[in-house]
């Protein structure tokens, strides 16, 4: 079982074992995963109420709009939004390891963190689109090529929960060129380089990060990369990052030759990519993600192949289920459906209780989109176990201070917060099996982080209760 697991194990004969596997096997399903080792057991776990929690109204949300055209406003959740302060003027090109040059187009802004596990030097890591750089190296269309810039910080929060970067920023370093599959892209075909962060734990306790990119073939044009662990391209993070923990791994920077870190996620299409791993607790072994791949009628994939530059990945067959359409009808008068963030488990009871399947479900934002790019969201729930299908589908919300007529608030990713985060004379409650510093429960806060008008970072803080609330059974 698993191929791509094992990617992290032992090398030797091992590896080469594993190098040539890695080409032809493919992947099979048991509905109870037998990776359920050592690390977790599936004891008698809280049984929960999934329907009432699902469905719970909670105070003031009674009378609020739920889906586009309906009468009334959307419910507005969670503390004001807050801007990040930071300074683009100092950001570092890991290159030269001086100050970036040529950074002559805009701002830092969509970012995307992801929690640290307690102990570690920052509370999170964050990566968000930085100022685009005129690269002047070549002319197509008499466009001059310029450059998407990725730049990586550490971040804390303090005791209000708002974010501050605790570092400079450092730019992530993605060698590409422009395409010809960018032909159709007007002015557009000579921008290349990484936009759209995303940033989650993998099971096997790496920080990983997805991203969209030039596509590797030339008669393409953008795709999805993934990074298996940020430290790979971020030194920083290494030194920073608590490990043995939280089911989170040491660096292990031994590559095969002709492995990199960086792989393109191979299927078409570039945006709406939702990284997630089965199963309610990491198996401690699996880096490359399944995606969830659109949600307007639900669609999973799973990786079948690993190449030194790309996950190739297949359909898993949903035709069994009846809810693939879900959250589609809920939101059928929304113009499009797009991901916001990846998939995050998130178990229905207080931090502390047992996680089981029956218990544990994904969670993900999605962004609804009007004709003129007003950007909405909402919050879907999917099962944790295979074919992955939508459980519920939540209304529309309002984030608290974002105006979503007239500004995109673009989000990006979700944190849980405990609340012995936000005030260390609380005592941290401890988990009975291993779950990794991006696993929710039902007590927790939320930390959303967005982008605010392709220029700004802004978070705003809100809890599990309130965004879970008024789901709609699938
Ligand atoms: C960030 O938070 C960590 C962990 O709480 C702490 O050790 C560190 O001093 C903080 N850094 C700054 C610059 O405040
Ligand atoms: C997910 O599906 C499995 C298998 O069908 C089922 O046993 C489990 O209860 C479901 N989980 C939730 C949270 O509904």
């Amino acid at each position: 079982m698993g191929l791509i697991r094992s990617f992290s194990t032992p090398r030797g004969l091992f590896a080469a074992v594993a190098i040539i596997l890695f080409t032809y096997t493919i992947w099979s399903y048991t509905s109870s995963p037998s990776t359920f080792k050592s690390r977790s057991y599936i004891g008698k776990g809280l049984i929960v109420d999934l329907k009432s929690i699902l469905t719970d109204r909670p105070p003031g949300q009674e009378s609020s709009a739920w889906t586009e055209g309906d009468e009334g406003k959307f419910v507005t959740i969670g503390k004001p939004v807050t801007k990040i302060q930071f300074n683009d003027k100092g950001i570092i090109d890991v290159r030269t390891g001086r100050e970036l040059e040529g950074a002559n187009e805009g701002s830092t802004f969509n970012l995307a963190v992801l929690k640290l596990p307690r102990g570690s030097k920052w509370g999170f890591v964050g990566v968000a689109r930085g100022p685009t750089r005129l690269r002047d190296f070549m002319k197509i269309n008499g466009h001059s090529s310029r450059e998407q810039v990725l730049v990586a910080m550490g971040l804390n929060m303090t005791s209000q929960g708002h974010l501050i970067a605790v570092t400079k920023g450092q730019t992530l370093d993605f060698p590409m060129i422009p395409r010809e599959g960018c032909s159709s892209a007007g002015s557009w075909i000579a921008t290349y380089g990484a936009e759209d962060p995303r940033l989650f734990w993998t099971d096997a306790g790496t920080p990983a990060l997805t991203y969209a990119r030039s596509a590797m073939d030339n008669d393409r044009c953008r795709s999805v990369g993934f990074v298996n662990d940020l430290r790979a391209i971020f030194p920083d993070l290494d030194d920073a990052l608590y490990t043995g923990v939280e089911g989170v791994s040491p660096y292990d920077g031994y590559r095969e030759p002709g492995q990199g870190s960086d792989r393109e996620l191979y299927r078409t299409e570039k945006q709406g990519w939702m990284p997630f791993y089965p199963g309610a607790l990491p198996d401690g072994e699996t880096v490359v993600p399944h995606i969830h791949y659109t949600v307007k009628s639900a669609l999973s994939l799973r990786p079948i192949e690993l190449t030194p530059t790309r996950a190739i990945y297949k359909d898993v067959d949903l035709s069994s289920s009846d809810t693939k359409s879900c959250i589609g009808t809920a939101h059928s008068r929304s113009f499009k459906i797009h991901q916001a963030s990846p998939l995050y488990r998130l178990t229905l009871c207080d931090r502390g209780c047992i996680v089981t399947e029956q218990n544990t479900v994904n969670i993900a934002l999605s962004h609804t989109q009007s004709p003129t790019r007003q950007y909405g969201r909402f919050l879907a729930t999917f099962n944790v176990s295979y074919p992955f299908n939508p459980i519920s589908v939540g209304p529309r919300f309002h984030l608290n201070g974002c105006d979503d007529e007239n500004d995109i608030n673009y989000a990006l990713s979700l944190a849980p917060i405990p609340e012995s985060d936000l005030d260390l004379t609380v005592k941290q409650r401890k988990t009975p099996q291993i779950v990794q510093p991006d696993h929710f429960f039902l007590d927790d806060q939320m930390l959303i982080t967005m982008g605010h008008n392709d220029k700004e970072m802004t978070s705003v803080l809100t809890t599990v209760r309130e965004i879970l609330g008024r789901q709609h059974m699938c």
